[in-house]
């Protein structure tokens, strides 16, 4: 039904009506030409690494991933069993799962019956073990020279007295928390808190504005909502209480009302006395939360009750409410990071990632702390006050294991040499990257000048909705391939599909899925568990879909081509065009916009909108600042479009369908590639947004 030339064809997929899941024509192509000579080029991590790595050959590792998928309770329940569980999961029933739509509601279990507690797991079992006065946290502020640290033991003493605060005011098990902070230590804290009391958090990335902040409250509606006064990233300064504000009275609006306003004073970006204030509802968290006790009991839950949720982009407008839940989630975070980065207790690690995405979730906060690591947490911008922020803060904490995107790889990469070779980083052991396939120049340039030719790269692949890492170079254990993230993490099955569903073997390219559950998977979409079964389980049944295209070369490494869905990837922040679009024509004069990604030098991907203006009004500079202000305000920052296109008509089918693939083309100007414009309504529109292109 959907044949690879068919393009059209494939962006309606008839089996989907609801749009949901829809599925683009595969760009693995267009990479294609570059993979086949990278393919070859293999680097070959050091004897000395590998020796002392805790997966030191492909033997090992394929040894314990044979035993991940023939026995996978066998293996999770041993390797869970390292965990403080209050009471034991049935060792019969350790997963239980249907990821096949066709047999019945899809559902997805493990360890159900058993109870923990991911925060006491985090940090009080750190503590009795004796290592409460081990770094848990290392703070870098925006200013060089503004620091701080928390041990495991004020780590506790910190959670408990916001956890009691949060339980002192009503918040229950099961209640969300919608948590809008900076890279502060209280976000991490604020974490915890909501875990020690089974409360539900959902982090917003505090880069989102007033108008997408207001929609995750009303969608949620959490009891109270935790921010601070404002922050300083780089040289600004952004008044996160204003937005907070401004959320508020819109969640108010739809009758979704929010009693408490507790607000971090952030000294150094904004005084309280300049804070605007609502007496009743806000309180200021260093008046209260230092007064509660150092104590708080544990909630214990249930392995499947809902640990967080996580707002995430998709086809649609409407963001979706990623679920995950306790047990199976602190097992797979944990066991991900140890393998990944080759932890070892003597580690200093920094993710650069922020809290208000799932890799601050999954790799700042939780993954490290399960293992008693040191983490870094930086306020700041990358490259505040120079290019050579990073490493100037690797050699102050004597960083170990660096995590990055290859957003900000290419970024300083840009910026030459010398603003890392200025520094000694010779702590750095492993390095590692997220967000977006790296490609093998900028993955040469982290490997060879920041790593100096020393340290493995860890390409992790995964997804909000995975919680977890799903395919990626266990460092010591594999010669590695620039840019591809190499075998899947133990457990991890996954499967190449055609369009057709039929799952491809060998070299090949095609549709990446996963063909069974994982301890980290996701379990629903929050109050929407049919466009769960839509999105991911409907297009090719069976599978869980990632939305990524991916390639498999001879020797069996993955190569992951991005994604084949509605949503673009920016700085490794993860865009739905359809968001974007909404946002442009909610603007007076806007009265049609189609948008796509096309490729962004530092960016990865960039944001282009083409936009059809109402009858009579004409393009003007003024308005192009002020549709990209609008998504800005509707959005954030970091989803304002790169280019606005004038289109006074957009390529359409007689059906009505706008034809993306030809706006693709038009977009990276790859204007010999437009294929066959015959079934368009109006062939004429082409040559017209051709003409328009640099206007
Ligand atoms: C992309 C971020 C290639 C991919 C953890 C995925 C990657 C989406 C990689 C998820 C990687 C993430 N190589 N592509 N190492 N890591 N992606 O939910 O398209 O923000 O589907 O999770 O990012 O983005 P999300």
């Amino acid at each position: 039904e959907l044949g690879p030339s068919d393009l059209c064809h494939v962006e309606s997929m008839s089996h989907n009506p609801s749009g949901a899941g829809k599925i683009n024509k595969l760009n693995a192509v267009i990479l294609g030409d570059s993979l086949a000579s990278e393919e070859d080029d293999l680097i070959l991590p050091s004897a000395q690494f590998s020796q002392s790595a805790l997966i030191s050959s492909q033997q090992q590792y394929e040894n314990m991933y044979k035993k991940s998928v023939d026995d996978p309770a066998g293996f999770w329940s041993e390797i869970a069993s390292e965990f403080y569980w209050k009471e034991k999961w049935n060792p019969n029933e350790v997963c239980k799962e249907n990821l096949d739509i066709t047999k019945g509601q899809v559902s997805i279990e493990w360890f159900k019956g058993a109870s923990t507690n991911i925060c006491y797991n985090a940090v009080d079992l750190h503590v009795s073990a004796g290592n409460g006065d081990k770094v848990a946290i290392y703070w870098e502020g925006n200013e060089p020279g503004q620091d701080g640290q928390l041990t495991y033991s004020q780590l506790l003493d910190s959670v408990c007295q916001l956890a009691s605060y949060l339980k002192e005011v009503g918040v229950r098990k099961g209640d969300a928390v919608i948590i809008y902070l900076p890279m502060l230590m209280e976000l991490p804290i604020a974490m915890l808190a909501c875990a020690r009391i089974g409360a539900v958090h959902s982090v917003v990335f505090a880069g989102f504005s007033a108008e997408s902040l207001a929609q995750r409250i009303i969608d949620c509606k959490p009891k109270i909502v935790i921010t601070c006064n404002a922050v300083r990233r780089g040289p600004k300064v952004i008044f996160l209480k204003d937005i907070v504000d401004t959320a508020l009275t819109e969640s108010a609006k739809n009758n979704v009302s929010v009693d408490i306003c507790l607000t971090y004073e952030n000294t150094s970006a904004m005084k309280r006395e300049e804070t605007k204030w609502q007496d009743g509802r806000d309180v200021w968290w260093q008046d209260v939360v230092p007064n509660f006790p150092t104590k708080c009991d544990v909630e214990w839950v249930d392995a499947e009750d809902p640990l967080f949720l996580l707002y995430t982009s998709g086809s649609t407008g409407k963001p979706k409410g990623v679920l995950h839940t306790t047990g199976g989630y602190m097992v797979y975070t944990a066991t991900t990071f140890k393998y990944a980065f080759d932890y070892k207790p003597s580690d200093i690690y920094w993710c650069t990632a922020d809290c208000g995405w799932i890799t601050g979730h999954s790799y700042v906060t939780y993954g490290p702390l399960l293992n008693g690591a040191s983490v870094l947490v930086f306020e700041g911008a990358p490259n505040y006050p120079d290019a050579g922020r990073c490493w100037d803060i690797v050699d102050k904490y004597k960083v170990t294991i660096f995590y990055t995107a290859p957003t900000l790889v290419r970024s300083l990469m840009r910026e030459g040499d010398e603003f890392v070779k200025h520094y000694s980083r010779k702590s750095l052991r492993v390095l590692g990257s997220v967000g977006e396939p790296i490609n093998p120049s900028a993955w040469r340039w982290f490997f060879n000048v920041v790593g100096d030719s020393r340290c493995p790269i860890s390409d992790t692949w995964w997804q909000t909705e995975t919680g977890g890492f799903m395919i990626l170079p266990i460092p010591g254990a594999w010669p590695q391939k620039p840019g591809s993230a190499t075998f899947p993490f133990f457990g991890v099955q996954p499967a190449i599909v055609d369009e057709k569903g039929k799952e491809i073997e060998g070299e090949c390219s095609g549709y990446l899925c996963i063909k069974k559950s994982w301890p980290g998977a996701f379990r629903t979409l929050f109050g929407d568990h049919e466009r769960y079964e839509t999105t991911y389980f409907k297009p090719f049944a069976g599978y869980y879909f990632t939305g990524d295209g991916c390639s498999r070369d001879k020797d069996g490494y993955y190569w992951l081509t991005g994604r084949v869905d509605d949503v673009i990837n920016v700085s490794g922040h993860r865009i739905g065009t359809a968001e974007v679009e909404s946002a442009l024509v909610s603007h007076p004069q806007c009265a049609e916009a189609a948008v796509v990604g096309v490729e962004h030098e530092v960016k990865g991907q960039g944001i282009y909108a083409f936009v059809t203006l109402k009858e009579g009004v004409p393009y003007s500079e003024g308005l192009r600042k002020s549709l990209i202000l609008t998504v800005r305000n509707q959005i954030g920052a970091f989803a304002a479009p790169d280019k606005i296109h004038w289109a006074p008509g957009l390529p359409k089918t007689r059906s009505g369908k706008i034809m993306r693939r030809i706006l693709r083309k038009i977009a990276s100007r790859q204007l010999n590639e437009l294929g066959d414009t015959s079934t368009l309504a109006d062939p004429g529109v082409v040559d017209q947004l051709i003409a328009l292109a640099d206007c």
